[in-house]
């Protein structure tokens, strides 16, 4: 029988999850079966639950119950910890434990992909929302000179950069995005209207001279962030596809105990 995984989410009929771990899996010529499982919104346990029964090994969690996920675990993470939120989970027995890799995946694609730097560097991050809380952990762990969250509504962003200020070498500040001031020289957005809508309206000149610019989602053309960052003068910009393909390689190696090559399936995907 084929090793059962799934990403769990509602919807996701757009995952390209399987795809991602399939490819991983082809690479050792592995027999996995990795599904998509829409979870109705007012039961993530039920589904859990049936998965479980149905053999499953492992799962990954998207939008909308990486919180829920996080408070079934029995173990988790210290960065899924920091994150309040799983979107890796795994059974050892009858323990089920979770991870957060997202912020992980982002922190490859941008420093080891991309080859841009964040230590010494001036972040601002846009949004405040779950994704944010996320990747916090792993972006205050390369040493940044400072992280200012901006976010629509202001206080949300200012108890998160409270949170993560804590325990940070950097310092971490929490705004809205009106009066944003400042220049910075990555830019990460995780706006969730990102995709489809428009982006919110921000000063000039935020972008400091070679500044670079990544979106946390992707598209198959570039989004509304990357077309202002663009326009706003910064010297690279990326969607966040390589962003999912790592977040899916550290959940992989957890689950199978080896390091899939990234490479390939970015190609393959883009
Ligand atoms: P995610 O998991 O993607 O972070 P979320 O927790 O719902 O989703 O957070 C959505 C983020 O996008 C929030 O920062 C939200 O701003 P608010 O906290 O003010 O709601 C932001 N957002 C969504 N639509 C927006 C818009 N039209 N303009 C500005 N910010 C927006």
């Amino acid at each position: 029988m084929s090793a059962l995984y799934c990403v769990f989410g509602n919807p996701v009929a757009h995952s390209r999850s399987p795809d991602i771990h399939h490819a991983f899996a082809k690479q050792k010529e592995e027999d996995l079966c990795y599904e998509k499982r829409e979870a109705p919104l007012a039961d993530f346990v039920g589904a859990l639950q049936a998965f479980r029964a149905d053999g499953g090994l492992g799962a990954n969690v998207t939008v909308p119950f990486k919180e829920q996920a996080f408070g079934q675990c029995d173990a988790v993470t210290e960065r899924a910890n920091q994150a309040g939120a799983v979107n890796t989970l795994w059974w050892d027995g009858d323990q089920l434990n979770g991870d957060n890799t997202d912020g992980a995946g982002l922190v490859k694609d941008i420093c080891d992909n991309l080859a841009w730097q964040i230590q010494g560097k001036r972040v601002l991050v846009l949004g405040a929302g779950g994704a944010v809380r996320g990747v916090m952990g792993p972006l205050l762990a390369e040493k940044p000179t400072l992280v200012r969250i901006a976010n629509r509504t202001a206080e949300k962003a200012e108890i998160l950069a409270r949170q993560f200020m804590d325990g940070s070498n950097s310092p971490v500040l929490g705004s809205g995005l009106e009066g944003l001031s400042g220049q910075f020289d990555v830019v990460i957005n995780a706006i969730s209207a990102g995709l489809h809508g428009e982006m919110p309206a921000l000063p000039d000149g935020l972008l400091a001279d070679g500044a670079v610019a990544y979106d946390m989602v992707y598209g198959k053309e570039p989004t509304p962030f990357m077309r202002w960052a663009e326009a706003q003068g910064a010297a690279a910009v990326s969607d966040g596809l390589g962003m999912l393909v790592e977040q899916a390689a550290e959940a992989f190696e957890i689950w199978r105990g080896w390091r899939p090559d990234t490479a390939p399936v970015m190609a393959m995907l883009r």
